[in-house]
């Protein structure tokens, strides 16, 4: 058994965590679109559980119809409810956790597109964020009437088996609209930010004396117009806080996302300090964001800063971190892109960048067996995984790289000041490759011919999209490079004055960041009318904002580039005017140049006695790595299941 804070049980009121780990409510689309809880939920949730956290919660849940904000949202608003809240309930205690259940009013930030009401709130104030809807003023009796949904909606979860109940007041939500000046304008009793807050905590402990009950808090709005860690206090103080089991700080709202889910280039456990500003009111405290290994976690409980972690994106990497963290033994890494946030509004199951079982199961394997030997050309996300799975299912793997290094995409984007945590799931992937005893060979590049000459039967292509700069005028000059290519050494290259990045994709919006950020003049050029156009919001939250106020980037949008010239740039806009740009630096390309051959075809003419298939972006499905390493997975499942043969 650990030593390590991290270890020690906790009480909260009238529970006992058996350790200090709580795994963070979660929205991930894992519900049908009536509210209820889908298998692939219960499985999440017991996943966890058996993953040794102490305390599992689902996600926020509504308490009432038109507090609905996305479609495949948990319910809590009506007794129908009960029996899916049960199954999640029973999965959590089967596996030894408490099951929690947060509690919230989407207020301005639901939809009636969604929830099928116009939205209320304190104040008719728009969400533009999220492309809101304008809310109707709550009045006296419709507030009286949330009060007792709250209240409803814990009994609900009560008799489901839930142990422990959250308000939701932080991020934004309804609880929040009223503690903020920004959302709750009223003159009447109301203005007063405590006071709906007070209330709805009196009736839940009424309504459900026996659970513990607690509060998610955002500890600061993160907008210089909004709430400071010292405001909240106050408000949290005068609502009746300190009677409550226990204080859940989080950060931000939906106008300052960054704070609500950290991307990687924040730092680790970066809450700590202001949830320790939330002990004087006296209940445990807990703290989110950024916790992602052992050491963020015991580091905030041994000083002092908070008495349990709240963990979301790196339970959802690795179900079993908690287990891994107790036993010194290292987890599947959260790179904390924002991938998972950024697929909430898809509906689709959220997956992970780098978990390939977070969007739905993978189909079962039979009992490993020793089977055919696996050779699997290029080792980038799709492909580690393909000869990991294969490996794990027991065929012998080799996994064969033209570069000198493993990563392929990850490795790539690991070398920009955007994404530094991304070396982790590189460290960890070279670990379980050696654990898996894959054979792997780095700078070896394999023909179509040289395949054929390959002992093994079963041939995997992982070897990407072959890119192209376009053809036009002055594109063969030595100063364009595809931005890929040229992202394997050019950072390594001493910093030119200017560049040009034209292809305002992720890649290229990354790229043109990192090159701006070290003090270069950049030019980003892109036919969408923003940059990373293919990249949810909180995913570029940050680099969008440094581009857009850096002086020395140029953006030029709703452009192409129709020539390129020594020291000049031609570029045509959407209303088909021409300008000409002086830049004389590296023009660095990421347009939607993929070369549209199927690596297959050429494989299987020259080796026509092998099995050849492609996974990830060399089969077309990928793009993100979500998508390809589940592709990869299931590709080298359905092999080990013989439906491949
Ligand atoms: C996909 C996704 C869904 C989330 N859903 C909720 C939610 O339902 N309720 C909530 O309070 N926070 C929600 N959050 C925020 C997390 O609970 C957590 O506070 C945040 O991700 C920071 O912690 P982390 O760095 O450990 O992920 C969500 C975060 C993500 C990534
Ligand atoms: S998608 Fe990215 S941020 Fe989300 S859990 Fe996976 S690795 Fe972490």
């Amino acid at each position: 058994m650990s030593e390590s804070p991290v270890a020690a049980p906790l009480r909260l009121g009238p529970v006992e965590l058996r350790n200090r780990v709580v795994a963070a409510p979660m929205e991930r689309n894992y519900c049908r679109p009536d509210g209820a809880p889908t298998d692939h939920y219960v499985r999440r949730i017991a996943a966890v559980a058996e993953g040794g956290t102490a305390l599992v919660y689902a996600e926020a849940s509504f308490v009432r119809a038109d507090g609905k904000a996305r479609p495949r949202q948990l319910a809590a608003d009506e007794d129908s409810a009960i029996p899916g809240l049960r199954r999640l309930a029973d999965a959590a205690h089967e596996a030894g956790a408490l099951f929690g259940m947060q509690l919230v009013h989407g207020g301005r930030l639901a939809k009636a597109t969604i929830s099928g009401y116009t939205p209320v709130a304190p104040s008719p104030v728009i969400a533009t964020v999220v492309d809101g809807d304008l809310p109707l003023e709550l009045d006296h009796d419709d507030i009286a009437d949330l009060v007792v949904r709250f209240a409803e909606a814990a009994r609900r979860s009560a008799d489901a088996g839930a142990d422990v109940i959250s308000l939701h007041a932080a991020h934004g939500y309804l609880l929040s609209q009223f503690l903020s000046p920004r959302t709750n304008r009223r003159a009447d009793s109301y203005g007063d930010p405590a006071r709906f807050l007070g209330e709805v905590i009196a009736a839940v402990r009424e309504a459900v004396p026996e659970l513990a009950l607690g509060i998610r808090v955002s500890a600061y709005e993160g907008l210089p117009d909004g709430l400071r860690i010292e405001d909240t206090v106050d408000i949290l103080d005068r609502a009746g806080v300190s009677e409550l089991d226990f204080i859940d700080v989080s950060a931000g709202c939906y106008e300052a996302g960054q704070w609500i889910t950290p991307p990687g280039e924040l730092p680790r456990g970066l809450h700590a300090e202001a949830a320790a500003r939330f002990r004087v009111l006296g209940p445990p405290v807990g703290v989110a964001g950024r916790i992602v290994d052992g050491e963020t976690a015991n580091k905030i409980l041994s000083r002092g800063q908070a008495d349990f972690v709240t963990v979301g994106r790196a339970l959802h990497a690795d179900p079993a971190w908690t287990r891994k963290v107790l036993d010194g033994t290292r987890p599947r890494p959260c790179i904390s892109c924002n991938y998972c946030t950024d697929r909430l509004r898809t509906g689709e199951p959220v997956g992970c960048a780098v978990w390939p079982e977070a969007a739905g199961s993978l189909p079962a394997v039979p009992t490993p067996a020793k089977r055919p030997d696996v050779l699997v050309v290029g080792a980038g996300p799709a492909g580690i995984e393909a000869a990991l799975t294969a490996a794990r299912n027991g065929h012998r793997t080799r996994l064969v790289e033209r570069r000198p290094v493993l990563g392929g995409a990850f490795g790539l984007a690991a070398r920009l000041a955007e994404y530094p945590e991304y070396h982790r799931i590189l460290d960890w992937q070279a670990t379980q490759l050696a654990e898996a005893k894959v054979t792997v060979e780095l700078d070896t590049e394999l023909s179509p011919a040289d395949i054929a000459g390959q002992p093994e039967d079963i041939v995997v292509l992982a070897t990407g999209t072959a890119r192209s700069v376009p053809d036009l005028p002055g594109a063969l000059s030595a100063r364009v490079h595809d931005l890929l290519a040229w992202l394997a050494d050019g950072l390594d290259r001493e910093l030119e004055d200017d560049y040009v990045v034209w292809g305002a994709d992720r890649d290229g919006t990354a790229v043109a960041d990192h090159l701006a950020a070290a003090g270069a003049a950049v030019t980003l050029i892109g036919t969408e009318p923003e940059p990373a156009h293919d990249v949810g919001a909180r995913a570029k939250i940050l680099p969008l904002a440094r581009l857009a106020t850096n002086p020395r980037v140029r953006l030029v949008l709703n452009a192409v580039v129709t020539a390129i010239e020594p020291g000049l740039i031609h570029v045509r806009d959407a209303a088909g005017e021409r300008t000409v740009l002086r830049a004389s630096g590296p023009v660095l390309v990421s347009v939607n140049a993929a070369d549209a051959v199927n690596p297959v075809t050429g494989v299987r003419a020259a080796a026509p006695g092998k099995t050849v298939v492609a996974v990830g972006d060399a089969a077309g499905q990928g793009g993100w790595s979500a998508l390809a390493i589940r592709h990869a997975a299931e590709t080298m499942h359905r092999f080990a299941g013989g439906t491949i043969a």
